[in-house]
């Protein structure tokens, strides 16, 4: 069990100076600025979630109420910021820097933005560029002057501490009320960061060059090296509403209560609440202001994403930029098992039958990292149809599909004995069990593009593990293709008769056609694609 969430978390996870000053410098690299000089360099991950030494709370330590820590950046990448020691005030994020350290900040556009829902004229682009309102850089002194305890007046810092780790979601109800980007955006790269940024085996203390990518006994060293990272203790969002991050089949709430159960969620209103109580204050002489203070916090925002490149100009997925850079430091690796624990939760409060993971350690850059996997005990091919949908195939080519599929199952049956298991459901006629059942056994995910291949990220990782999507030919998009490589699986596009994969995937064009009801598909051209797939014949 990975999560202290549902039982307890073992011991004490202790994080070294000198690790935290790597995950930076490295994180850093691709990124030219150098790393953030650590102050406070020990942080410590407990029962009870996160408590940074030195750091003023109401309730713990009397002897630190003077102080006020500063701002630490644990880690960065566009769009994905987790420090330690931020400050809210009005609404406004405050990060307390000296002047020597300021310089070392990233771009505060790299970071936030106005969090508006984002659109590509240039008014809009320009709207969401961040304002002081958003968030300022300031020096301890003048966070003192701020909300510094006067102790003439014998009065306390006017600090209060938000415990726990913290995800704060700076974005709209646009994308969030959307199973796919919701999980596949949000949540894997939330966690993926959290998992790498925290990882202490993750070869940090080494220089890149230092990894050496296709060696594999030191994959197998890795083997040893699993461990469980902390969790997050709440949610924030800061700009959705009760309606605003749930989806409409309900997949958003199952899925977020699954994988942390003992998770709080702070919607819009608790944001205004936040706010609003650091400003309500008296007037006059007793004006001054408050702050909360977040011991550590993930903070993510699509469009500081968007201005990097892996998400702004290779694959338009917020999650990448976060993905990439845990994979560039090896807090994370491209087997996929980054992901495991949370697809373990959710396959065990949906009561699926759970198995250990079979296959290898941890995997650095080494292509084909799938192949290390192990085979699956049961082959089981699920077609997911849209036939009810506004976008679907020509009626004719879905029975044509149909039929060669079950004469691949059958004729596999008669020659070699081999049982592969022929699913081929419209999943909202499941229940959100049932689904999870399924996704958790399948081997070969089959459908037209489109949301109920996110289901791809409760598919248990093994050698054959593939997507296969169809689209409209000519057109693709990376919704499925990235979240399935970042998982350690093979994605498969179809177009009618044709097949292409990473890393000849096509570039993304929305032809017309893309979204209508007559696509195309050679059904025995996808039959021949899962056969060569699954007897190990494709490269
Ligand atoms: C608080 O923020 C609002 C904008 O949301 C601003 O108009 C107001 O002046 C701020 N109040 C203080 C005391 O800074
Ligand atoms: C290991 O990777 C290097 C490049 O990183 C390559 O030149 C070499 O051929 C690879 N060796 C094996 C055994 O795959
Ligand atoms: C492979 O990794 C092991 C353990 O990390 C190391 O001792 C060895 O020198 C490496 N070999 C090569 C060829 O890089
Ligand atoms: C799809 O592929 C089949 C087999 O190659 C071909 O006969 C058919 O014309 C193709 N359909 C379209 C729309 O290209």
């Amino acid at each position: 069990m990975f999560f202290g969430a549902r039982g307890h978390r073992d011991g004490v996870f202790f994080l070294t100076g000198a690790s935290v000053l790597c995950i930076i410098s490295t994180l850093y690299l691709g990124l030219s600025f150098s790393g953030l000089r650590i102050t406070n360099p020990n942080i410590h991950i407990s029962e009870t979630g996160i408590s940074s030494m030195g750091i003023a709370t109401k309730s713990s330590d009397e002897s630190v109420l003077d102080a006020i820590p500063e701002t630490i950046l644990i880690a960065h990448a566009p769009g994905w910021t987790l420090f330690q020691n931020l400050y809210m005030s009005n609404g406004t994020l405050y990060i307390v820097a000296s002047e020597s350290r300021q310089a070392e900040i990233p771009p505060i556009r790299m970071m936030t933005s106005t969090g508006i829902e984002a659109d590509t004229t240039p008014e809009n682009i320009a709207m969401r560029e961040p304002t002081p309102q958003e968030m300022q850089i300031i020096t301890p002194q003048l966070a003192r002057l701020k909300w510094g305890s006067s102790v003439e007046d014998g009065e306390l810092n006017r600090i209060w501490t938000v415990e726990g780790i913290t995800l704060l979601v700076n974005e709209p109800r646009q994308f969030l009320a959307h199973y796919y980007h919701f999980v596949a955006e949000l949540l894997f790269g939330a966690w993926s960061f959290l998992y790498g940024a925290f990882n202490p085996y993750s070869q940090l203390s080494h220089t890149p060059s230092m990894i050496s990518a296709n060696n594999s006994s030191s994959l197998a060293n890795q083997a040893q090296q699993e461990y469980n990272p902390p969790s997050f203790s709440r949610f924030i969002f800061m700009h959705a509403s009760s309606e605003g991050w749930r989806d409409s089949p309900g997949f958003n709430s199952y899925f977020v209560r699954a994988a942390f159960p003992s998770l709080s969620i702070e919607e819009s209103d608790d944001w205004a609440d936040r706010v609003a109580a650091t400003s309500d204050k008296a007037m006059g002489p007793r004006s001054k202001d408050r702050a909360w203070h977040f011991p550590v916090v993930l903070l993510s925002d699509r469009s500081a994403a968007f201005r990097g490149e892996a998400c702004g100009q290779r694959t338009h997925r917020i999650a990448a930029e976060s993905w990439e850079a845990m994979v560039d430091s090896a807090g994370i690796d491209l087997s996929g098992r980054w992901w495991d624990s949370v697809r373990e939760n959710i396959l065990e409060f949906a009561g699926v039958a759970m198995h250990t993971r079979d296959g290898v350690g941890r995997v650095a850059r080494i292509s084909g990292a799938q192949s290390l996997l192990s085979k699956p005990e049961q082959i089981t091919i699920t077609y997911l149809v849209r036939q009810g949908e506004r976008r679907r195939l020509i009626q004719e080519d879905h029975d044509g599909l149909v039929q060669a599929l079950k004469e691949m199952v059958e004729r596999k049956k008669a020659q070699d004995g081999q049982e592969w298991n022929l699913r081929i459901v419209e999943p909202e006629t499941l229940s959100k069990d049932d689904q999870v059942d399924l996704a958790s056994k399948t081997t070969i995910l089959l459908g037209v593009h489109g949301n109920g291949l996110t289901h791809l990220v409760l598919m248990k990782p093994n050698r054959w593990s593939s997507v296969i999507e169809i689209f409209y030919p000519g057109g693709f998009a990376h919704d499925y293709e990235w979240t399935a490589r970042a998982l350690g699986m093979r994605h498969y596009t179809i177009w009618n008769d044709t097949y292409l994969t990473y890393p000849n995937e096509p570039a993304v064009v929305y032809p017309e056609g893309f979204q209508g009801t007559d696509i195309p598909v050679h059904g025995k051209a996808v039959a021949k694609l899962i056969e060569d797939r699954l007897e190990d014949t494709l490269l």
